[in-house]
Order: structure tokens, then C-alpha cells, then sequence
């Protein structure tokens, strides 16, 4: 375990520290962690290339500070309590013992199909401890895993696996999602018609349901693992060396894989779990994300077990069989620890709180909330009904690109405030900047959220394209990591998140690019152009809205008709998870002379906002405004 702040002024005095000092800092947190060789300089960072390198030239395997550093203590104490989709099916308990011998046993099977250091392995599976496993493995002999959220459509996990070259996909026959069962395997053969590079597939048996296995290529799980010893001599990385990549979305239309390394991701992830959550050897803790995002990576997989944590994993859906599901897990495995994420509470609110009432959750002593801004009303709710008043509410600000929880409180050390992320935790440099890139020093300012100073899992670089990620991160404002994230610094030094302040929405803690919507919704023939933005959605937090311009041949179909295929193009070619909630068919759409789509109108008309829409009459056609509000889906 690794050290922890205990009071507020601990922390306060961390901080200092830290900013003081940061490569003394760091150096201090990693010497807590089993390294072949230590590092030979904390920090090395150019600051306009954006080339930073943390413990360098430290060797070391991340799994042996899960499992060998350990066992000899943890051995026999559950890593993993698998609480599958449907609860009469038997909960799934490893040891830390027992996912040790699984993890190397896997890694063995991974170099028998002829995966090398540093070969890209795509995980494609649902919510089953073989998900860990797989991450795990992959680190053990050093590969690269680029995890895929399972609800993403055949042609996004085809266009991941062929940026990243990908050489084997590991997948199940089918998933488990509430009532539903999704033929998994069959969305997986789609898209490998189109990904030559990928030489293995290997299948784990989850559903039963018939599949096709291509021979020569696919494999059952079950199959490859028999036999095979469960003894493994973890591979030498380089701190430096890539731990995994990650996709997400951004202003463009193409997602990037976000890189992660694996020295300074450990210690990053392990000191801000510890931290953050105040974890204690019996703790519980429950985390509902899905492992194919990066609260998954870092706060189910990596960050607890680097801590000798007891993380429950679940399988299925907030509502099935009933809305209680979260509830029932609580009292079930008396978990102490719960993060969830804002849209999954406002969607409980809506039943009152008698399914809550039905359980016993006095085992909660730390509640926490992440992906998305968290409302008063939900925060209150959360508070009072889930944590009857007693638990401090950890709201999680971080990202993708941050590898871990930036800012937040300290589990019983901060004081909370409704709807505040609160201060940054030790290492991390919160700097506000106004649009032209001045420093808004002092309180009571709001802005652009950016970071000055490197963290040790920070993004390193964008899959095959470091230019991208110097465009994205590292250009708007001059030697600063930019966040997309607007943000605010109250009368007491407090931070509250606004939101994103590019061309990102964020549906129900899913980050989308509006420019990646819209391409799906262009691929129907019938469409001109489009344009997206979201709109506030009482349960999703931000839901999408379409502006669509036909082709004069639309004339001849039905309107319904077609905005029912706009919805499956859009599942088609993202996932379920892009769908717009409303679309609005338009002849044209507001544009500055230059041709540029005026989305702050577009965004104000969707918000049903049509008072401060600025002035309009430089548009290359003043009228399409005026048509826009009169046929717009909401009250404007
Ligand atoms: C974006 C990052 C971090 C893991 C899940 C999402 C938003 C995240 C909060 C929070 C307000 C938040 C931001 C951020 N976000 N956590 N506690 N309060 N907003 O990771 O998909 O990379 O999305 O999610 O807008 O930029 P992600």
C-alpha cells in the first residue's frame, strides 16, 4: 500500500511539495514500486515537442507490482468479485493467486500465437474477468492492448484495429447486456474483413451462441489455454515502453489512439487511487465503468490491483432485473467504495428512492462520481439517499488523455461542495487561460482548463501521428497541456468543470466528436450535410442534436422513413451510443460568408435559446436562421 494523505493540511502540505518539487515528488511515490533497474533521471521534457519521459531508463514489468510484489501477503484475498449480468448465475471470485496464475497462463498462450513485445493486441470483450486478464496478459510479455468498448459497431473497430495494426483480436462469441444478448463475434468477423494485418482470433465462450470460426485464424479461449502452464517470466519494459493505447474522440472526425507508457501510468494511477479513494486492505470497491473506457483501465484494473484492491466487476446494466441491480451488488458483496458516473444516478432519481430503501448499503463509506459534470440535484440525491449523509462524494475530474484523476477531492480529507471537483491533487498544476492564452490568476475566474506542468500519466503521444497529438494538446495556448475543458475558480479556490468548450459532447459519460456524427449521418446518400451539437439532456447530461439538409431526391421519400435510417447509419457506423435524440430536417444551415458553420447558433437553437443568437445578418443566408427556429424540436 502505498502512503496516504490524512488531513487536510497533509494534503496542503503534498501539494507544496509537489509543485515545488515535482521530480523529488515523484521519485519519492516511485520508489514505493518493484523496478528491475530505477530510473537514471525522474523527468526528462521538451517542452515544444512535446517529448516527455518519466523514470528514465527505469526497467519493469507493471504486472510484477500487481502480483509477484505481493502475493506473499495478498495471495489468498480476492482481486476480482465478477458479479455476472444475471444474478442467479454464481458470482466469479479470484484470488489474487488464482488472477496471477490466470494472467501468466494467458500471457503464455499470447506468445504461442506469436504475439512479441510491442505487437498491438485489440481486446473486444464484455464485462468478464478474461477482460482483465487479457490487459494483464498483454502487459506481461509486453503488448500493446488497445481495448475496444464492446458497443461499438463493426466499422469502428475495424477503422482502431487497422491504425494501431493490430495482429491478434481477443473477443467472445456473444455478450450479456441486461435482457439483451449481442452477437459479439459475428460484429468482430465484419469487421476483420477489412483488417488484412490480423492474423489470430481468439474466442471466449460467454453466451453459447453459434458463431463462425474461420480456420487457420480463430480460436476458442478454452482451447488455447489447455494445457498450457501458468507459469510466466514477465517481459523487461522500459518505463517508456507503451503500455497501451486507448481511442477516443475529438474535435475531428477520426478517433486517436491515445498512448500510454508503462512507469509513469503505474505510479500515476496507484497514487491517485490510494489517494483519492482512501482505500484500506478490506475495503470493497465497485467501479461500474466498462473496461473499454479509461476509467476501466485505470480505476478497475490497474490502479486497485496495483493497491492489493478487492474490485467488483459487473457484467450487466444498472436495470436489470430491476433498477435495484446497484443496490443489491452494494449490499451483496458489502462494498464500501461505489463510482459511478452522474448519468447513471439522474437515471435512478427517476425511480425514487423505495428500490434503494429495499437494501442495506450501511457497508458504503466513499462514494464517487466521474465522466461528466455532475448536477446539484444528482449530487444531493447521491449524498443523501445512497450515502444517507454519511460518505464523502469523490467527483472525478479527468480524461482520457490524463491517464488518472486530476482533480477531486480526497475521500473524508476535502470538504466537499455540490458539484465541485474541488482542487487538483498533488502534481497537478491547474493553470486558467482566456481565450488569447493570458493567465487568469486569482479567484472567482473562469476559462480554459489547462495543466502546465507534466504528471507522470500523461498522454504521451497519439498513435502514429505525434503531430496530432502536439495540434490537439499542446498548440492552443503556448506550452500548456489544453483539457477542451471550460472551468471555473470559485471565491475559494474551489474548481466546478463547465463542460467542454470544443466540438466534443459528452452523451451519458461517452465522449463524442460532433464531426465523427456527422460523418455517419453524410454517409446516408439522401444527405447534403449535417451539422451536430448537443443539447442539455436531463438523464444523459448532453444529448445529440442533428441538423440535417437533404437531397432534392428526399422529396420523393417519407421524412420519417428517412431519419429512422439517419439513426441505424448512425449505429452503423459508430454504435448505438451516437444516435441523435432528435434530428431536424432543414434546407439549409447558418453560415458565415467564408462557409463556415455558425454552430454557436446552431447550439443556442438546440438549447431553445433564440434570444441571444448575436447578429445574424452577416450569414451568407439570413433567412435559414428563421426557419430553423420555427421548425425547431424544442420550445425555442
Ligand atoms: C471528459 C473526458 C475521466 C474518465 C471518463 C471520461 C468530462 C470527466 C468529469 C467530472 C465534469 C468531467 C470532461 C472531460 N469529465 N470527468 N468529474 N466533472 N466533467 O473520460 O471520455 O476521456 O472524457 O469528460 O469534459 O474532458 P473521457
Amino acid at each position: 500500500m502505498l502512503p496516504k494523505i490524512n488531513t487536510l493540511s497533509g494534503y496542503l502540505y503534498e501539494y507544496q511539495k509537489s509543485v515545488a518539487n515535482p521530480e523529488a515528488f515523484w521519485e519519492n511515490i516511485a520508489e514505493n514500486f518493484y523496478w528491475h533497474k530505477k530510473w537514471d533521471k525522474v523527468l526528462e521534457w521538451d517542452r515544444d515537442g512535446h517529448n516527455v519521459q518519466w523514470f528514465v531508463n527505469g526497467k519493469l514489468n507493471i504486472t510484477e507490482n500487481i502480483f509477484e510484489k505481493n502475493l506473499f501477503i495478498l495471495g489468498d484475498k480476492p482481486a476480482i468479485i465478477w458479479e455476472p449480468n444475471n444474478p442467479d448465475e454464481p458470482t466469479v471470485t479470484l484470488t489474487y493467486k488464482q488472477l496471477h496464475e490466470k494472467v501468466c497462463q494467458f500471457a503464455n498462450v499470447l506468445l504461442q500465437n506469436g504475439v512479441k513485445k510491442g505487437d498491438r493486441v485489440c481486446i473486444y470483450l464484455p464485462m468478464v474477468p478474461e477482460a482483465a486478464i487479457a490487459m494483464l496478459a498483454c502487459a506481461r510479455v509486453g503488448a500493446i492492448h488497445s481495448v475496444v468498448f464492446a458497443g461499438f459497431s463493426a466499422s469502428s473497430l475495424a477503422d482502431r484495429i487497422n491504425d494501431a495494426e493490430v495482429k491478434v483480436v481477443l473477443t467472445s462469441d456473444g455478450n450479456f447486456r441486461g435482457a439483451k444478448s449481442i452477437p459479439v463475434k459475428a460484429v468482430v468477423d465484419e469487421a476483420l474483413e477489412s483488417c488484412p494485418l490480423v492474423e489470430k482470433v481468439i474466442v471466449l465462450k460467454r453466451t453459447s451462441i453459434e458463431v463462425t470460426m474461420k480456420p487457420g485464424r480463430d480460436i476458442w479461449w478454452h482451447d488455447a489455454i489447455r494445457g498450457v502452464s501458468i507459469e510466466n517470466k514477465a517481459q523487461e519494459m522500459d518505463s517508456e515502453d507503451m503500455l497501451f493505447i486507448l481511442y477516443t474522440s475529438g474535435s475531428t472526425g477520426k478517433p486517436k489512439g491515445v498512448v500510454h507508457t508503462t512507469g509513469g501510468y503505474m505510479v500515476y494511477t496507484a497514487y491517485s487511487f490510494a489517494n483519492v479513494f482512501q482505500y484500506n486492505i478490506n475495503d470493497i470497491y465497485f467501479c461500474t465503468a466498462d473496461v473499454g473506457w479509461i476509467t476501466g483501465h485505470s480505476y478497475i484494473v490497474y490502479g486497485p490491483l496495483l493497491n492489493g484492491a478487492t474490485a467488483v466487476m459487473f457484467e450487466g446494466v444498472p436495470n436489470h432485473p430491476g433498477v435495484d441491480r446497484f443496490w443489491q451488488i452494494i449490499e451483496k458483496h458489502k462494498v464500501t467504495h461505489f463510482y459511478t458516473a452522474p448519468t447513471a444516478i439522474r437515471s435512478l432519481m427517476g425511480y425514487g428512492t423505495e428500490p434503494i430503501e429495499r437494501h442495506n448499503l450501511s457497508s458504503l463509506k466513499v462514494l464517487g462520481s466521474v465522466g461528466e459534470p455532475i448536477n446539484e440535484e444528482a449530487w444531493h440525491w447521491y449524498h443523501t439517499h445512497v450515502g444517507k449523509g454519511n460518505c464523502p462524494i469523490v467527483d472525478t475530474w479527468w480524461q482520457t488523455e490524463t491517464g488518472g484523476i486530476m482533480i477531486s477531492p480526497i475521500a473524508g480529507v476535502t470538504p466537499t461542495k455540490p458539484a465541485y471537483a474541488t482542487l487538483p491533487l498533488p502534481g497537478v498544476q491547474v493553470i486558467i487561460v482566456d481565450n488569447e492564452g493570458n493567465e487568469l490568476k486569482g479567484n472567482n475566474v473562469e476559462g480554459n482548463l489547462c495543466i502546465k506542468f507534466p504528471w507522470p500519466s500523461m498522454i504521451r503521444t497519439t498513435y502514429g501521428d505525434h503531430e496530432r497529438c502536439v495540434n490537439t494538446y499542446f498548440s492552443s495556448f503556448k506550452g500548456l497541456y489544453f483539457t477542451g475543458d471550460g472551468v471555473k475558480r470559485d471565491a475559494d479556490g474551489y474548481y466546478r468543470i463547465l463542460g467542454r468548450v470544443d466540438d466534443v459532447i459528452n452523451v451519458s459519460g461517452h465522449r463524442l466528436g460532433t464531426a465523427e456524427v456527422e460523418n455517419a449521418i453524410n454517409s446516408h446518400p439522401l444527405v447534403i450535410e449535417s451539422a451536430v451539437v448537443g443539447f442539455p439532456h436531463e438523464v444523459k447530461g448532453q444529448g445529440i442534436y442533428a441538423y440535417v439538409v437533404l437531397d432534392a431526391a428526399s422529396k420523393n421519400h417519407d421524412p420519417e422513413k428517412i431519419k429512422a435510417s439517419l439513426l441505424a447509419a448512425a449505429t452503423k457506423v459508430i454504435g448505438p451510443i451516437a444516435k441523435p435524440d432528435k434530428i431536424q430536417l432543414v434546407t439549409g444551415l447558418p453560415k458565415t460568408r467564408s462557409g463556415k458553420i455558425m454552430r454557436r447558433i446552431l447550439r443556442k437553437i438546440a438549447e431553445g435559446d433564440a434570444t441571444s443568437l448575436g447578429d445574424t445578418s452577416t450569414l451568407l443566408d439570413p433567412g435559414v436562421v428563421k426557419e430553423i427556429i420555427e421548425g425547431a424540436l424544442v420550445p425555442v
